[in-house]
């Protein structure tokens, strides 16, 4: 079991400073190597979600540090509207993992700020102000992207152009089954684009469902909406910040379903931990909307993001990960399989590559919330850090593109045990 002394003592006494913006986990880290993180107290942990699903390497990955510091060396920011050749460079890598027409790329820093980017740029396209987000879906929470997160629900205030549809998801949340859930939501969505298509610019969505559950839309579904789109020309965009590069097996989950969108936009796993994003943008449309609409921001284009990124999408394709990010993912489901066949209480093991999940079951366990933390903590003190959405009810997990079948185990071994601490 772990001991936290030095860590609650320096938590009580400095916390006080810091704006709670969300709850804060006890550990102070002071550390990473690989997938373990260390605490201030000398305890360690395996960290299940490679930071904020980041850190595909690994914590103190070394050729990636050593690319960071060569570029620091060199130049890592330029004023907006100055390039380097390193930009040059991985705006040709991105076209060169890019599917479709998708070959015009823009980087900035979050996600939400490429969300953010992209509905800009699709509203000018089609002079028109409705967007058309999902009920369970996570796009940020900057003002336009916040409106289109969750359906709008945490925007202050709500932002009217937001359409808000079901999400199609298996896992019974409306006591369906798929193909009547499936079908009703598709039916669902005709009707959304009947009465409103000539208003919306855009609709936006993740092709895999993080924060809103983990959930992987179905491909009829998807293949739908492209085909609403193209008739009512309103642009596409898939939100692939969480599941994209590399993490589900393939560089973007629609290279997977043969859809292709107008605007793809992509975070966490590229940057390495660095703060990088981007919008990769159709040849169709960037042709209508350059030279007109423009855009400036900070840490647009800058050099070591730049130099990031193509590093990589180089280890990436040197070591073969996409092909490896599938094989560990099924030994990884095959695990939280083997967890939820154990008990009850946890249940729809699920996952797509890399980016796995599974439920607290909440028609046992009715104090979910509660019993989640419980488990969340039973888990630390068993050394694995998780995280959990939906309130507590899903438990998602997003590790290192490095992952090893011991650390696997180590998150069987610590489920098995945590799960005493439920009901
Ligand atoms: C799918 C998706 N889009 C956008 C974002 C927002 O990214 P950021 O927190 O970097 O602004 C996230 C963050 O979790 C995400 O999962």
């Amino acid at each position: 079991m772990n001991k936290l002394v030095k860590s609650k003592e320096l938590m009580a006494a400095k916390r006080k400073y810091l704006f709670e913006a969300t709850h804060y986990a006890e550990p102070l880290l002071e550390r990473g190597e690989g997938s373990m993180v260390y605490d201030i107290d000398g305890n360690n942990y395996l960290d299940l979600n490679a930071g904020q699903f980041c850190l595909i390497f690994g914590h103190n990955y070394e050729p990636f540090n050593q690319v960071v510091r060569n570029q620091l060396a060199k130049i890592c920011h330029t004023n907006t509207g100055t390039l380097t050749p390193e930009i040059l460079k991985a705006a040709e890598d991105m076209a060169g993992i890019h599917g479709g027409d998708l070959h015009k790329t823009i980087f900035l820093s979050t996600g939400s700020e490429a969300n953010e980017c992209a509905l800009r740029f699709a509203k000018a396209y089609t002079k028109r102000n409705g967007v058309l987000a999902f009920d369970r879906a996570y796009h940020g929470l900057t003002l336009a992207s916040q409106g289109s997160t969750m359906g709008g629900q945490y925007a202050l205030p709500i932002v009217p152009q937001t359409f808000s549809v079901k999400t199609p998801d298996k896992y019974h949340l409306d006591q369906l089954t798929a193909e009547e859930d499936l079908s009703r939501c598709m039916e669902d969505l005709e009707s959304k684009f009947h009465q409103y298509g000539d208003t919306i610019a855009a609709v936006i969505m993740e092709p895999v469902i993080g924060a809103g559950g983990m959930l992987p839309i179905p491909k009829e579904y998807l293949k739908l909406v492209r085909e609403l789109c193209s008739r009512y020309g309103v642009l596409l965009i898939f939100d692939e910040c969480q599941c994209g590069f590399g993490r589900c097996g393939n560089w973007f989950v629609y290279q997977d379903i043969d859809v292709v969108p107008d605007m793809v936009t992509s975070a966490k796993a590229m940057g390495m931990g660095f703060a990088v994003s981007a919008v990769t943008f159709s040849e169709k449309v960037a042709e209508k909307l350059e030279h007109g609409l423009t855009h400036f921001s900070s840490h647009q284009n800058d050099p070591l993001a730049a130099a990031i990124v193509s590093f990589v999408i180089e280890e990436i394709r040197e070591k073969d990960l996409l092909k490896s990010n599938a094989v560990k993912g099924k030994q990884l489901l095959s695990a939280i399989e083997e967890v939820c066949g154990a008990t009850q209480l946890l249940e729809n093991p699920r996952g797509v590559g890399l980016m796995c999940a599974f439920d607290i079951n909440d028609r046992i366990l009715t104090d979910y919330r509660n019993e989640s933390a419980r488990f969340l903590s039973a888990m630390q003190e068993n050394g694995v850090l998780l995280q959990a959405v939906r309130q507590g009810r899903t438990f998602r997990l997003l590790p290192s593109y490095y992952i090893t079948e011991q650390e696997i185990e180590k998150l069987k071994s610590a489920c098995m045990e945590s799960v005493k601490a439920l009901g």
